[in-house]
């Protein structure tokens, strides 16, 4: 997607503009023209030589080191760029950045330049946080400069907070993205969603709306775990992927997400409030707490329908050739939610090998709910475990949405977005 297209790449005098080598080279790769400028503080922190082999583009540092005498450097660079990114982006250059400032080949190019600008701030946390730089970015906000946020994590100056310049892989996705809505290619809107969350929301989505912006969303996800003895328990082959997708894009949308996760084997989302719970009336007892004030509660988790009888406090010892054990059913939290329902918009899940809309439709029905999403789980790359899904989403008048093959990042944001809508006409 970045074939052919002109990057400037300003590099400025971080730690993090080590991974300026890893940026240049993914860039590249995707078939971009780089040209870096460097700071003179970057120089400090990697050299010329790296950027100009990554890049097989002469490294700019200096506004008066003019090579070529048909042109004025700063002045071509900024006209030849489709886009000027800075990554990292110091909170000394987004200073001079918003005041204007053009004390070197970057500042002068940035202040020369018409194409789009995007930057990937990179500091200390309390650097970050600090009231000026706050006034400097909303600044450059207004005026259109593009943000990637940093992310959360310990930092190299030893303490652990916002600050991290963005993964180089994922800069270049929101790049290659940008260019993509700029070429007007047809965007698929969770991409949209996907660019917006990761360019504005360090700036707290201020003047534009984030669809779920102040929406409480619960999400249950995993299985539940129902024991047998203190060793011993009965569960399922939810990996958690689905509903942790749906927090991660209620949370990229502005909503404040209460992730109820039961048994999983996948990593969680980072900012989203966690409830660990075991068996299903564990998790019943923690959707429970959380549902008045909550104004989506999307039912991801797979829950155990059946728990063993008794629950032994010691380790079964082997006797007999078989071994009986009861079960009996356990609450249907979709169910019970569904009928205490009063603004809440519920939406349940519905796993099937066969009749997928009948049994879809019953349960959304029965269940109560504002939207069903079904899924074939006998499908190949559909379902427990898997990175992508293929789902039916229904409502009671039938099919709302059908989506084909795709991620579950992808099917998370269009039904964030299909509920969102509802939500909004509603009101
Ligand atoms: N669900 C629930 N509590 C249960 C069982 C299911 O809240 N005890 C929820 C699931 O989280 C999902 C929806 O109900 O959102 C449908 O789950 P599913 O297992 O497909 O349906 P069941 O009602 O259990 O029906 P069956 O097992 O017969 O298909």
């Amino acid at each position: 997607m970045l074939n052919g297209k002109k990057i400037v790449l300003g590099v400025t005098g971080g730690i993090a503009a080590y991974k300026a080598a890893t940026l240049c080279s993914k860039l590249v790769q995707k078939g971009a023209d780089v040209h870096v400028i460097m700071t003179a503080s970057a120089t400090q922190f990697i050299t010329e030589l790296t950027l100009q082999t990554l890049t097989r583009n002469a490294v700019y540092t200096d506004t008066f080191d003019e090579r070529e005498p048909a042109v004025v450097s700063h002045i071509n660079l900024a006209d030849l760029a489709d886009l000027v990114l800075v990554a990292p982006a110091t909170a000394n250059v987004i200073a001079k950045m918003a005041h204007g400032m053009a004390d070197d080949m970057l500042t002068t190019t940035l202040l020369a330049t018409t194409a789009p600008v995007m930057i990937a701030p990179a500091m200390n946390v309390h650097m970050y946080d600090h009231p000026a730089v706050q006034h400097n970015m909303r600044l450059l906000d207004e005026r259109g400069t593009l943000m990637i946020e940093p992310g959360e994590g310990l930092l190299a100056c030893g303490y652990v907070g916002k600050g991290r310049l963005e993964e180089p892989e994922t800069i270049v996705e929101v790049v290659e993205r940008f260019f993509a809505q700029q070429d007007k290619a047809h965007v698929p809107q969770q991409d949209q969603d996907w660019v917006q969350s990761h360019l504005y929301d360090q700036v707290q989505g201020e003047g534009r709306t984030l669809l779920l912006k102040g929406k409480k969303v619960i999400v249950t996800a995993g299985g539940t775990v129902e024991r047998i003895d203190p060793v011993r328990y009965i569960t399922n082959d939810s990996s958690g992927k689905m509903g942790f997708a749906i927090a991660a894009a209620a949370r990229d949308l502005g909503a404040d997400v209460k992730l109820i996760m039961g048994n999983t084997q996948a990593q969680p989302p980072v900012d989203v409030k966690i409830i660990p719970v075991q068996s299903a009336q564990e998790m019943y007892e923690a959707v429970s707490r959380e549902w008045e004030e909550s104004d989506i509660v999307i039912k991801a988790a797979a829950v155990a329908d059946y728990r063993p009888k008794e629950v032994y406090t010691e380790k079964i010892k082997k006797k007999g050739d078989t071994l009986s054990l009861e079960l009996v059913k356990n609450i249907d939290i979709l169910e019970t939610l569904g009928k205490q329902k009063t603004h809440q918009f519920l939406i349940g899940f519905a796993a099937e090998t066969q009749s997928l809309e009948m049994y879809a439709r019953e349960k959304l029905k029965r269940k109560n709910c504002d939207l069903i999403v079904a899924n074939d789980v006998s499908r190949a790359g559909v379902g427990f475990g898997t990175d992508t899904n293929a789902v039916m989403i229904y409502d009671r008048n039938g099919l709302v949405e059908e989506l084909e093959l795709m991620s579950k990042e992808d099917v998370a944001h269009r039904l964030l977005r299909i509920a969102a809508e509802r939500i909004a006409g509603r009101n």
